[in-house]
């Protein structure tokens, strides 16, 4: 029995394309007859079974490995968007100075983003503003803030039009907080800044300004780890996002990146989430949760299960708010996942082992969206 999110007032069953509309108030309490006859099938995968909740399951993509065919076809059989895991970043997109004969290199997020379109996928953008994976001749040539101001407008204005309608979503900034809600020290806000050091989210709005200025259309938002549920880091975002809101910044939502640990399954860690989730709700913003990934330190059943029901949880969170229109994993199998390399000791986070096998992980996300 699936009762959708579509709307409070009508209750839409779906069952093999059937749309029965209810005519009266028990919208959420049809009759049993009408449960028998409405019953839907079990969906297979995990975009056929998302997308009548109108959430989008999408994963993060390196381009280069396409070219492998298990990859290239469960990321087109289960997945309806994708994000390219590093191509878009700065550094990646635009090595070089503007004064080289080629600053820019687009081919790889190129390659995604027609590999998304014969697949009809959707394609959200990673990221334009951040700490990490900036370039050498950005880092290290002792700009002042005058001419970070114009390199970074430059940069946010020729990569969001180069992508154009072809990127529905960009995460705009990216970690700009620290987990006490104080904002970081990075070379875009304060060291040196591009001109707006010591004023707060400033240099966040200036980005977003930028970004839609060149695109219009595209959604745009602030995406962040460790703040999926009320906490300092959290609390500032929200507040952020409050006064952008309130002023016209054009923000269209919050992403989640929810790179996780066991430690997160607790009653009231994912009632935090769902509060956290709500407040931005309340805004008028949409969720994101833009890099899920659970690392284990075990590959022993007892960790795939345990990892099943954190899997399972949080997409039930999204489905069960239905301003969280996106479900997006760090990768699809434990073979190219980042955690190795970025946690000692921790691995297998993600729904796929190395040789392509479904782990319970996934059992329980499609469970969570039946
Ligand atoms: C990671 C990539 O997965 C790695 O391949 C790269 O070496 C470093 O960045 N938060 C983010 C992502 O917003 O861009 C990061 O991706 C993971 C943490």
């Amino acid at each position: 029995m699936n009762i959708l999110r579509i709307n409070t007032t009508t209750l839409v069953i779906a069952s093999a394309g059937v749309v029965l509309l209810t005519a009266c108030g028990h919208a959420r309490h049809p009759s049993n007859q009408a449960r028998a006859a409405s019953a839907p099938p079990r969906m297979s995968t995990l975009k056929a079974a998302a997308a009548p909740h109108q959430i989008l399951i999408s994963t993060a993509v390196n381009p280069a490995h396409l070219d492998e065919p298990e990859y290239a076809k469960v990321l087109a059989t289960e997945f309806a968007g994708v994000e390219p895991e590093n191509a878009m970043k700065f550094g990646p997109v635009h090595p070089r100075p503007n004064t080289d004969q080629h600053p820019y290199d687009f081919a790889p997020a190129e390659r995604l983003i027609s590999f998304a379109e014969e697949h009809g996928m959707k394609v959200r953008g990673h990221t334009l503003v951040w700490h990490r994976q900036n370039p050498e001749w950005v880092t290290q040539s002792n700009f002042d803030p005058m001419q970070l101001n114009s390199i970074l407008e430059d940069h946010i204005r020729t990569v969001v039009t180069h992508f154009g309608t072809r990127v529905f979503a960009y995460d705009v900034v990216n970690e700009a907080f620290n987990d006490d809600g104080t904002l970081r020290d990075t070379i875009w806000y304060n060291q040196p800044g591009i001109g707006y050091a010591g004023q707060g989210t400033k240099y966040i709005e200036q980005a977003f300004q930028w970004a839609h200025a060149a695109n219009p259309q595209a959604k745009l938002f602030y995406n962040d780890y460790g703040a999926e549920p009320i906490n300092k880091k959290s609390n500032a975002i929200y507040a952020m996002a409050r006064d952008f809101k309130a002023r016209g910044v054009p923000i269209s939502g919050i992403g989640l990146q929810m790179h996780i640990t066991l430690n997160a399954d607790t009653p009231e860690n994912l009632q935090s989430l769902e509060a956290n989730m709500k407040r931005i709700a309340d805004l008028g913003l949409e969720i994101h949760i833009t890099e899920l990934d659970i690392r284990l330190h075990s590959d022993d059943a007892a960790s795939l299960a345990a990892q099943a029901k954190l899997y399972g949880e949080v997409v039930a969170a999204c489905v069960h708010q239905p301003a969280c229109k996106m479900i997006q994993t760090w990768g699809i199998t434990d073979k190219y996942s980042w955690i190795p390399e970025t946690f000692a000791g921790y691995g297998w986070a993600l729904p796929w082992d190395r040789d392509y096998q479904k782990k319970p992980a996934f059992g329980a996300m499609l469970n969570a969206l039946q």
